[in-house]
């Protein structure tokens, strides 16, 4: 984990409601798909938790949808040139075993920027299949790094873009077909409770990233703890955010 101050390239809106942000390092920083950074804000005493969806070089993109007071704060706020602290990179992130080759991705929401880095880093010599859920047409965004894989099925709630439905029912309409080693998935807790109720029996590991409230991101406050199924408790920070499905209570 490194604390540098960044300095912002680009701050700009990517769909609606939903910004990516690219700042530059000193130096390259090596990330591992899944991993997060605290962006820290002027006026604001947390950090706020960004999944890394690129890290090129010296360049990192985080990617946000307008939330809260802070995130509002750096889409209005914060523009090009201008510095900024960043704690990274942070958590586990996702990990692949070699006979993984197979990888089916599902996200929803915010959720599909940490499994874009996982498509980058893995699609060079695996099959990717991604199964990405939106609210609508407008809501969809960065199609092409979806895309890298072997197959992109985008989902909206609305239907006036692709599969009509959520992203979890698309991948499960194409599971049997697919026959993926593993899947990794991220989005909102009531996707990732679906997709666990919908993989109950397949015998497919499954890792999902969480989104908790975090206050440091580092290990030390425990806001950010989740219960795991073995009755004990994880700090979604550091021990986490990625998790196997069944290992959380979700
Ligand atoms: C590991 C990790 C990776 C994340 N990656 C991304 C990402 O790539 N893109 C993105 O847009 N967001 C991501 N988030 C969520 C993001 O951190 C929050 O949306 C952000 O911190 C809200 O800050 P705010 O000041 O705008 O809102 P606040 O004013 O702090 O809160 C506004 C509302 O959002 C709720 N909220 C705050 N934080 C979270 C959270 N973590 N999960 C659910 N609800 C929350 C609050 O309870 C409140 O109701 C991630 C969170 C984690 C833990
Ligand atoms: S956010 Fe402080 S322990 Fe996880």
């Amino acid at each position: 984990m490194r604390e540098i101050t960044a300095t912002i390239l680009e701050n700009t809106p990517i769909a609606e409601g939903i910004f990516a942000l690219t700042f530059a390092t000193e130096e390259a920083i090596p990330v591992q798909a899944g991993q997060f950074a605290m962006i820290g804000l002027r006026g604001f005493p947390l950090r706020r938790p960004l999944a890394i969806c690129k890290a090129e070089g010296e360049r990192i993109t985080v990617c946000y949808r307008l939330n809260g007071e802070g995130t509002r704060s750096l889409a209005n706020e914060f523009r090009a040139r201008e510095k900024l602290p960043v704690l990274l990179p942070l958590g586990n992130g996702f990990s692949l075993k070699d006979s993984q080759r197979r990888v089916a991705v599902v996200g929803g929401g915010v959720g599909i920027f940490p499994l874009i880095a996982a498509i980058r880093q893995y699609a060079a010599d695996r099959e990717i299949y991604a199964y990405m859920g939106f609210r609508d047409r407008e809501s969809v965004c960065m199609e092409y790094e979806m895309g890298r894989g072997k197959r992109l099925l985008l989902a909206t709630d609305d239907g006036s873009c692709g599969y009509h439905g959520t992203a979890v029912q698309a991948f499960m309409g194409e599971i049997d077909k697919v026959r993926p080693d593993v899947v990794l998935s991220c989005g909102p807790t009531p996707m990732l409770r679906a997709l666990k109720v919908a993989l109950t029996g397949k015998k497919i590991p499954a890792y999902v990233s969480l989104e908790e409230r975090m206050g440091c991101g580092i290990g030390a406050c425990l806001v950010c703890v989740c219960k795991k199924t073995d009755g004990q408790r994880a700090r979604v920070c550091k021990d986490g955010p990625v998790f196997e499905i069944n290992e959380v209570e979700l």
